[in-house]
């Protein structure tokens, strides 16, 4: 099982305190199989790696550039540049990007740029409420990923994030029914139109320590992304606490 903790555009140096809670639980249950990835602002990135460095939490950043290395894009942060910084993850196609205009084809860019670096991507799909009122989820969901994931070949490093726009920090989840049956859809469209054999498919949106365990009695569930919930370690404890223990 995967735990990714997204900070968003939260966290200074004072949050990182909060990890050596993270780092304690980890290193006492470290025979049990589940990974702890952080995602950062870009700003903590390096004091997170020197952080986690002999720990078996994982870094990753929340979004990258396209372009590979290098190249006159004030603001931008390439995936090589994250690679030396110690971040083994980059999140790519969050709905807080796409609705600022990232389209499929740039996320496609950034997905394959990553991978070329040796970056695994949490790939970020998910309807809106307009879509799903309309009963256009699973066109919407399919979309994303043949678009998203197209001429990719090493999608063995590649996790999705099921996300539902209307779920994203809004305290409400799916109905355990349909998010089964979403997240099955998705490994389908996986398995057969994109070949993968083993596709994991995570889970985000207002993930808590209190709605967990019936989102991981959805046994096709192979993680979760949580935002809000993981700023406070003992909330993120309690998160894999109770899908694991
Ligand atoms: P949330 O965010 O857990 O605060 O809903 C999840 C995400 O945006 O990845």
């Amino acid at each position: 099982m995967y735990f990714i903790a997204n900070w968003k555009m939260y966290g200074d140096l004072k949050s990182l305190n909060s990890l050596n809670k993270v780092i304690k639980f980890s290193k006492q249950h470290k025979k049990k199989r589940f990974k702890i990835i952080y995602c950062p602002p870009y700003t903590l990135l390096d004091s997170f790696s020197k952080k986690i460095k002999k720990t078996k939490i994982e870094l990753g950043a929340q979004n990258c550039h396209f372009e590979m290395s290098n190249g006159p894009f004030t603001g931008s942060i390439s995936p090589s540049m994250l690679k030396k910084i110690g971040s083994n993850y980059v999140i790519v196609g969050h709905s807080e990007n796409r609705s600022s205009g990232e389209s499929d084809n740039v996320i496609n860019k950034k997905i394959r740029s990553s991978i070329a670096t040796n970056l695994k991507v949490i790939f970020c799909i998910g309807e809106t409420l307009i879509q799903k009122k309309r009963k256009l989820t699973n066109k919407t969901l399919k979309k994303q990923i043949l678009k998203g994931l197209s001429k990719i070949k090493n999608s063995n490093k590649i996790l999705v994030a099921y996300e539902p726009v209307w779920s994203i920090g809004t305290g409400i989840i799916p109905k355990i029914k349909d998010l089964d049956k979403n997240v099955t859809f998705i490994k389908n469209v996986l398995k057969i139109n994109l070949k993968i054999k083993n596709p994991k498919v995570l889970y985000g949106g207002s993930v808590n320590p209190k709605n967990v365990e019936d989102l991981a009695s959805i046994k096709s569930i192979d993680g979760f992304l949580v935002g809000g919930a993981s700023q406070k370690a003992k909330n993120f404890i309690d998160i894999v606490k109770k899908t694991i223990i």
